[in-house]
């Protein structure tokens, strides 16, 4: 039965595993051609909380990313470890000593983010120690305070007083009053308050209690026993103003608020070599949050080129960018109530020069002023040349090579002249060349040269100027026409 079935069930495995081979082939192609870079991007990031003394936690930290990220886990600004595909971190058998702010750093080759930080607290209540006065005695009449002892305990413990095995709620018999220091007060002692006072402390988040030591209480002039006594306090009695514990106290209320990050999410920016960048991080909260700012989970202000600059408004300006000020730039807004972050991922690029406007033909009048446009864009920013003629190719005509860099191949001179001195040709900071008082010589073919790193464009216009009375010399103005002429001199 069994290896009569057997042929046809290995000849559909076959079939079975030549798809299968042509899936993963396809998807291994297709993860090939996707394999754009991607920076981290979490998706669950720890979460604190309490946590009972001698319990397990475990924190978790997860981030998409392409290449996939890996991960290093801090705690309380300390590093736990090094970079591992490990996004877990677990507490084992957890104590005082693990209580502290857990994050970790999610990073592969864009860069790399901190995450949000989980607060972890360990609810604990630790046995408390013997009281040191174990025997107190009151005069008849006057008030007792039976402090109370040490307590270490997280969170806050509520503190219940016991007389002879009895909780002693204060609204029961309006002659005890427990302070916000936990002492217990007893108002107008009498007889029946000798006896053996304790004190138990609950933890609320374990429901686990301890018990102080016993305290006794004799009463000087005290005739009857405790029981036979159900008197309230007299008028006779002490007043409550009387004694050195606050019957009243005041609260601040005060609303903190998490701070809040406001604009859209920019996962990605781009930079310009040489450009200015300014990342924004808006912050509102209460009290008003503080930012700091990482670049690949290194603070900033660490990076000492002087190029970043924290504004007081909380944004990141950088100037003078450079290729490697790329990754991962995040802002991290905190207040006492929590800290919120936000990230982008600056890629700072190169680009070659394009043009932005083009020099034209242009005629003008022989005596004005003239702008030959030249913009560019690129980064870094192009060095713009301008050459005249050809920029003296010998053609026999004045020719110009000026720059807005340092360095110019071509001539120096036009007219004669220095032209890096000279008022009558400038480079403005756009590019464009300034020609001031136009003369018939300064007709002919402008070209641009607009250079980077990653290339060059060039153009020409050609400047046509017009003169409206042809020049008149003495030794032959009587063959010159002395009504106006256009001339157009190239
Ligand atoms: C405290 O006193 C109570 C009775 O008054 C007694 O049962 C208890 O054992 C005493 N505790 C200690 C620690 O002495
Ligand atoms: C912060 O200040 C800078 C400079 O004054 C400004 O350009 C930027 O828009 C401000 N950002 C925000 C979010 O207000
Ligand atoms: C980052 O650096 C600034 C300036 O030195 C500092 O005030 C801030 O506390 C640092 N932030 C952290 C989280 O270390
Ligand atoms: C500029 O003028 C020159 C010479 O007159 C001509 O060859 C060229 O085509 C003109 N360019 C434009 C854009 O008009």
């Amino acid at each position: 039965m069994h290896a009569e079935a057997a042929p046809s069930g290995m000849e559909r495995a076959d079939a079975w595993s030549v798809r299968l081979l042509r899936v993963v082939v396809m998807m291994v192609a297709l993860s090939r051609r996707s394999a754009a870079e991607a920076p981290p991007q979490f998706q669950i990031q720890p979460t604190g909380g309490i946590v009972p003394e001698g319990s397990t936690k475990i924190l978790h930290c997860r981030a998409s990313g392409d290449p996939q990220p890996d991960y290093r886990w801090i705690k309380d600004d300390v590093y736990l470890g090094d970079f591992s595909s490990n996004n877990f971190y677990k507490i084992v058998s957890a104590s005082k000593q693990d209580v502290g702010d857990y994050s970790c750093i999610a990073r592969n080759s864009v860069g790399s983010v901190l995450s949000n930080t989980g607060d972890v607290r360990v609810a604990y209540i630790q046995p408390i120690a013997a009281v040191q006065r174990a025997l107190l005695s009151a005069k008849a009449g006057d008030a007792l305070v039976i402090e109370p002892p040490p307590i270490d305990s997280y969170p806050e413990s509520e503190v219940t007083w016991i007389g002879d095995g009895e909780f002693i709620f204060s609204f029961t018999r309006r002659k005890h009053i427990v302070t916000l220091q936990n002492a217990l007060v007893i108002l107008d002692v009498g007889a029946t308050d000798a006896g053996v006072y304790s004190m138990e402390a609950l933890n609320p988040q374990l429901g686990q209690a301890q018990y102080s030591g016993n305290v006794s209480v004799t009463v000087d002039g005290a005739l009857r026993s405790r029981r036979a006594d159900t008197r309230e306090p007299t008028s006779a009695s002490r007043t409550l103003t009387e004694l050195d514990y606050p019957a009243s106290a005041t609260a601040h209320l005060t609303v903190h608020e998490v701070p809040r990050l406001g604009g859209p999410p920019l996962h990605q920016t781009k930079g310009e070599v040489g450009k200015q960048v300014l990342l924004s991080c808006e912050a509102d909260g209460s009290p008003a949050p503080y930012v700091d700012w990482y670049r690949n989970t290194v603070n900033v202000s660490a990076i000492r080129t002087g190029r970043y600059t924290v504004l007081v408004n909380g944004s990141l300006v950088i100037d003078d960018l450079k290729v490697t000020d790329t990754g991962i730039f995040q802002c991290v807004a905190s207040n006492v109530a929590g800290e919120t972050t936000d990230y982008t991922w600056l890629r700072v690029e190169r680009s070659a020069p394009v043009w932005v406007a083009l020099p034209s033909n242009m005629t003008v009048l022989d005596g004005e002023d003239v702008t030959v446009v030249c913009k560019v864009d690129g980064a870094p920013t192009p060095t713009v040349t301008w050459k005249f003629n050809g920029g003296g190719t010998g053609s026999g005509k004045s020719s110009v090579c000026i720059t807005s860099g340092e360095v110019c191949t071509g001539h120096q001179k036009h007219d004669g002249k220095d032209v890096s001195s000279s008022s009558h040709l400038q480079i403005l900071s756009s590019g464009d060349l300034f020609v001031a008082d136009v003369k018939q010589s300064d007709a002919g073919v402008y070209t641009c040269e607009a250079a980077n790193e990653l290339g060059s464009v060039t153009a020409s216009a050609h400047l046509t100027v017009t003169v409206w009375y042809l020049p008149v010399h003495k030794s032959d103005s009587n063959q010159t026409p002395k009504v106006p002429l256009i001339v157009l001199v190239l």
